[in-house]
């Protein structure tokens, strides 16, 4: 396990030296904007409480305001990032790994100002690449890194991918809805990141989906927040609220995201205060997208 992390560092440390004659890896600029790509990874413990609304609708929210995004669909069993927007995509991730197709060629435009790179059923095998396979795919993956922001959707519940996805984020945004089940599966993974994940720096925030009211929301997260500093020693952030807000279904049905198909919906005004918060904090990137890269293949999440 060290080796194969070992391997990696030293793979990027050659890459870095021989970025001025790679022009695949988008040469000197890529590596300049290599220290600002944040990494924001959206998981939860139940499925269905809203990940893939708030990734997309993100992703939207910060293209709004001039950030450069890439939205990657990580969800293993139902990559539907694409659906939400009304996207088919003809190749996705899959096709990277297995050397068949680029990674700009699987790079998708989106008429929201968002780049997507759709899922695949067959991103869960990330820890059974040959080292040949998995040295090419992380240079596929370089190519992601000049952009500012990268929004990771992924599955519900616990997988070595989606812990992959959550060591190598920035920050890591767990959705809950005031649902009894949905927050004690909350509090279920919090753990198992609490346990599994040894990136100690490991930044996790909480939005509360579906509320009827603020108040409902804050009492959620206090309840989580205490619960994690007093059994876990771990410090969760509260980012916010989402209303159960009708707009949310309809733009699910008309496969238009609700933030554009509903600018001033309640919803959506949620989602901009969400974004502006996680803005407003303080982003210390030390290693840029090396660290990504080494926190995403560098272990198996067996
Ligand atoms: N704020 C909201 N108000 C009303 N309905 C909502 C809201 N958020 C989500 N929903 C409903 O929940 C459904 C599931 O949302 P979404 O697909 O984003 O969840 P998910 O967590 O990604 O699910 P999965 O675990 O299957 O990937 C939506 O189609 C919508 O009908
Ligand atoms: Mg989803």
């Amino acid at each position: 396990m060290e080796d194969q992390a070992e391997q990696l560092r030293s793979l990027m440390k050659e890459k870095a030296r021989t970025e001025g004659d790679a022009p695949e890896f988008d040469g000197p600029q890529a590596a300049r904007s290599n220290r600002k790509t944040r990494i924001i990874t959206i998981t939860s413990g139940k499925g269905g409480v809203g990940k893939t609304n708030v990734a997309t609708n993100m992703a939207i929210a910060y293209a709004q305001m001039g950030k450069k995004v890439i939205l990657i669909d990580a969800d293993l069993g139902l990559a539907n990032v694409n659906v939400m927007m009304n996207i088919i995509p003809q190749y996705n991730l899959y096709h990277v790994m297995r050397k068949q197709k680029k990674m700009s060629e699987i790079i998708l435009d989106t008429e929201y100002g968002i780049k997507l790179v759709a899922g695949a059923s067959g991103f869960s095998k990330i820890a059974n690449m040959t080292e040949d396979e998995r040295n090419s795919f992380i240079e596929e993956m370089f190519t992601l890194a000049d952009t500012d922001i990268i929004i990771i959707d992924t599955s519900a519940g616990v997988s070595r991918n989606v812990l992959g996805f959550v060591a190598a984020a920035d920050e890591v945004v767990i959705v809950t809805t005031p649902e009894p089940t949905s927050i004690t599966d909350a509090y279920g993974i919090i753990k198992i990141i609490a346990t599994e994940v040894d990136n100690l720096n490991i930044n996790l925030k909480m939005i509360v989906n579906r509320v009827k009211t603020a108040v409902e929301g804050k009492r959620v997260a206090d309840r989580m927040i205490q619960i994690a500093a007093q059994f876990l020693n771990l410090k969760v952030e509260y980012l916010g609220f989402i209303y159960d807000d009708p707009i949310v279904q309809q733009a699910v049905l008309r496969q238009r995201p609700f933030i554009v198909n509903d600018p001033k919906g309640k919803a959506s005004v949620c989602l901009k205060h969400i974004v502006s918060r996680i803005e407003k904090t303080e982003f210390l990137e030390t290693e840029g997208f090396g660290r990504f890269m080494r926190k995403l293949l560098g272990r198996d999440w067996t």
